[in-house]
């Protein structure tokens, strides 16, 4: 996909993130892993988790809002609302549909997107393709999410990996050579056993059953994912640069997925980068997925490391299999720090009650009656894990 008509790029940031924050520690009260084993396979020292009332929508609006205020755009200016999401408010309606309410955006489209933690990746390369084509000016992307929401706090395979938080762009068009220089978009179903929800949506309808199995929680196949990322994310960002006509050399600030920091790493060295052109947040958040790659702009934009005319290169990888790369050329300084935190909230430590409560109800139940592990998906999809990769889920309750 090479960015043709009109050029577009992203005039305004904002990110947010809850405040409470849950350290490796606090995680080793629930369950049997230590902060040492998460910080060497990781990198992750601590996550940020919203409260039960928090829905993904409320981080979604405060993103978006600061974003606006960056971009200098009231929300009656924007044309269309793209929310990437896993966590979404409800199934339906949109989260979308319900910022466009809060935000006043009374002109505005609305829809949700999801691919995972490519979600905001692909959000760009959407939202920006109406801008190119001259159908819309003003597209706000928000890539937001409460992974706490949906996390088995028994699991020590997935519950110390996750956070939440919401970041959000304002697109607009630029002047020529600037913004959007080339993005790439992929996907293999075949992996989609490795990283999923298994209930919940049509193939397995929310039932006493599938709560009980604990099938509404992350499934993940952590090791697959490693190696599909590894390989996935230089692929990527090799094809979005070559659409660019850019090669690594080129690039001043390279912003991944923040998913674990060993692939970072060796992303980073294969693409010949030095690490102080990377971007790096996961110790503070761990994975927020589609909220991942917007946050770390944010942040990158607050510390002045991202300025006019830098080269930045986004790449993002995530279930579905999806992945997905954009390079722009960044088209403005932000001049002073913006928040990340809720308005009027200061971080809060310690391991809040409802997780611990959650924990052991969990855990009580695996011991009253251990859960299946080895759901396949009947329905043909998840080649890859059927033919080789085990399900890994389940494991490691006290
Ligand atoms: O956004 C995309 C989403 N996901 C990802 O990107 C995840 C990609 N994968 C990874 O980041 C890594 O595979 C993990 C961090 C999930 C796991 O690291 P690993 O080095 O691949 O570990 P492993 O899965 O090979 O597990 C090694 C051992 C196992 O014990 P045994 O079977 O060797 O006895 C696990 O049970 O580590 C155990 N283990 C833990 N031990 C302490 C798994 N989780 C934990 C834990 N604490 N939290």
């Amino acid at each position: 996909m090479v960015a043709v008509g009109r050029p577009v790029g992203i005039v305004g940031v904002g990110a947010c993130v809850p405040p409470a924050v849950v350290t490796n520690d606090d995680l080793a009260q629930i369950v049997d892993t230590d902060d040492e084993w998460i910080r060497t396979r990781t990198g992750i020292r601590q996550r940020r988790i919203a409260d039960p009332e928090v829905a993904t929508s409320h981080l979604a609006e405060v993103a978006a809002r600061r974003a606006l205020e960056e971009a200098q755009v009231r929300p009656e200016e924007i044309d269309l609302i793209i929310v990437a999401t896993v966590t979404p408010d409800m199934p339906f309606p949109a989260t979308a549909c319900l910022l466009q309410d809060r935000l006043g955006a009374s002109r505005a489209g609305a829809f949700d997107l999801e691919a995972a933690c490519s979600g905001f990746t692909y959000g760009l390369a959407v939202g920006a393709q109406f801008i190119a084509a001259g159908v819309h000016d003003t597209v706000l992307v928000v890539g937001a999410e409460t992974l706490s929401k949906i996390i088995d706090w028994s699991d020590r395979r997935t519950c110390v990996l996750l956070g939440d938080g919401a970041g959000a762009a304002v697109l607009r068009p630029v002047e020529a050579g600037q913004g959007l220089l080339g993005v790439h978009l992929g996907a293999d179903g075949s992996g989609a056993d490795l990283l999923k929800q298994p209930a919940g949506g049509s193939l397995l309808p929310a039932s006493v059953e599938t709560v009980l199995g604990g099938l509404h929680f992350v499934h993940m196949n952590g090791r697959e994912v490693f190696k599909f990322a590894v390989k996935t994310m230089g692929d990527a960002a090799q094809a979005a640069l070559a659409r660019a006509g850019l090669r690594f050399d080129d690039v001043d600030v390279y912003v991944p997925h923040q998913a674990n920091y060993r692939i970072i790493e060796s992303s980073a060295r294969r693409f010949e980068l030095p690490l102080d052109r990377v971007v790096v947040n996961i110790d503070r958040y761990g994975n927020t997925s589609a909220a991942s790659i917007p946050v770390a702009l944010d942040e990158a934009l607050s510390a002045g490391r991202i300025r006019a005319g830098d080269t930045v290169l986004l790449v993002a990888f995530g279930g579905g299999l999806t992945w997905g790369a954009a390079v722009l050329r960044w088209v403005y300084d932000r001049r002073e720090a913006r928040p990340l935190e809720m308005p009027g909230q200061e971080p809060r430590y310690g391991l809040p009650d409802w997780i611990r409560r959650r924990a052991l109800i969990r855990r009580e139940r695996r011991e009253a009656e251990p859960v299946p592990t080895g759901h396949t998906d009947p329905g043909g999809t998840g080649r890859r894990a059927r033919a080789g990769g085990e399900e890994a889920r389940g494991g490691g309750a006290r």
